[in-house]
């Protein structure tokens, strides 16, 4: 009995020396499974390039690296700063990820208010700290109108600005109570309009090409336009203006008539169009009307002081102002029902 014993001893111990012996001799354990990671979480990692393997090796334990990994939006080369913005700021992935993806990373801190900002489709970066201040000042504005506002400059009040009109921008300018063109300048390529398109004023070359194609293609619909106030200089605006202000005083006038060198008019990409037979006050109410509100984009015109924004253009709505800005700009605002100024801050500027 006792040797039977003694001899299940003897191959119990080796057998055990025989298992630490092969434990030992078997590959080294995977780093990243020693780190703590999975199998599935090893396999994703392993795919990754190698400054990010590396990288995962140095940092501890991402208890969140498969919902980074397995993210439609995930960017491998943000990886590293996805890691390091959400062990920051305690942000979820899919903020981190959005933040990082659209380079607004680079802010001292994100709160509930600053990420709901960047969420918006009309975000501009640069913009953030004028967000946060309007939006102080302003409780109870939705976040989209907070972004809508401070994109059109309201948080300043109307002629506090007078920035200078970028002329590069071409038929891209934008002109209004915050950007003032001088009082000399004068656009290049004026040309005089034929009796039978309007008055005999003058208009930007393209701009009165096209207006001629626009004045057409009413034609053919049996639609007759005709222009009453294409460009006026610096000087025809301010006798206009001031006019204006005698009869209805400042504050009226400033509703519906732009300061000398404030006005689209200077530009020569600008006019007022009606028929042959309405006034300014009763075009609204023709069939041209009709016509131009949905064909003036293929033109590349768009319909500049649109109703329902008034506090947005500065303006009353004008049925009758249209500016041109090329047919593609034009179809894309007449699609998005932005405003100019909106347009302009978001893909102009
Ligand atoms: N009526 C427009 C705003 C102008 O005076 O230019
Ligand atoms: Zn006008």
């Amino acid at each position: 009995m006792k040797k039977v014993l003694g001899l299940l001893c003897i191959i119990f111990i080796t057998l055990t020396v025989f298992l630490v012996w092969k434990q030992n001799k078997s590959e080294p354990k995977n780093p990243y499974l020693e780190k703590g990671y999975t199998e599935e979480e090893v396999r994703k990692i392993e795919t990754l390039n190698e400054a990010n393997q590396s990288y995962l090796l140095e940092t501890d334990y991402q208890s969140n690296i498969l919902e980074y990994l397995s993210a439609t939006d995930f960017k491998e080369e943000n990886l590293k700063e996805y890691i390091r913005l959400g062990l920051l700021y305690g942000l979820s992935i899919e903020d981190t990820m959005y933040i990082v993806n659209h380079q607004y990373n680079d802010i001292e801190t994100y709160d509930a208010k600053t990420v709901a900002f960047m969420h918006e489709p009309y975000y501009i970066h640069e913009y953030l700290e004028r967000y946060l201040n309007y939006s102080n000042n302003h409780q109870d504005f939705e976040t989209s109108s907070v972004i809508t506002n401070v994109n059109s400059n309201l948080d300043y009040a109307f002629y506090t600005q007078d920035y200078t009109v970028d002329l590069d921008k071409r038929y891209l300018i934008l002109v209004n109570k915050y950007y003032k063109l001088s009082s000399d300048y004068v656009p290049d390529n004026l040309v005089t309009i034929e009796a039978k398109y309007g008055k005999s004023l003058s208009l930007e070359s393209t701009v009165y090409e096209q207006y001629k194609l626009m004045w057409n293609a009413a034609k053919q619909e049996g639609l007759n336009l005709y222009i009453c106030s294409p460009y006026r200089s610096y000087s025809t605006q301010l006798g206009l203006y001031n006019n204006y202000v005698a009869q209805d005083g400042k504050v009226a006038a400033d509703t519906y008539s732009a300061r000398a060198g404030y006005s689209e008019h200077q530009t020569g990409l600008a006019f007022d169009v009606i028929t042959p037979t309405s006034t300014l006050a009763t075009f609204q109410y023709t069939k041209e009307f009709e016509w131009i509100k949905v064909h003036a984009h293929e033109y590349g015109f768009i319909l500049r002081y649109p109703e329902g924004k008034e506090y947005l253009t500065g303006y009353v709505y004008e049925p009758w102002h249209y500016r041109y800005v090329g047919v593609d700009v034009a179809t894309k605002i007449y699609e998005t029902g932005l405003t100019y100024e909106e347009y302009y801050a978001y893909y102009v500027r």
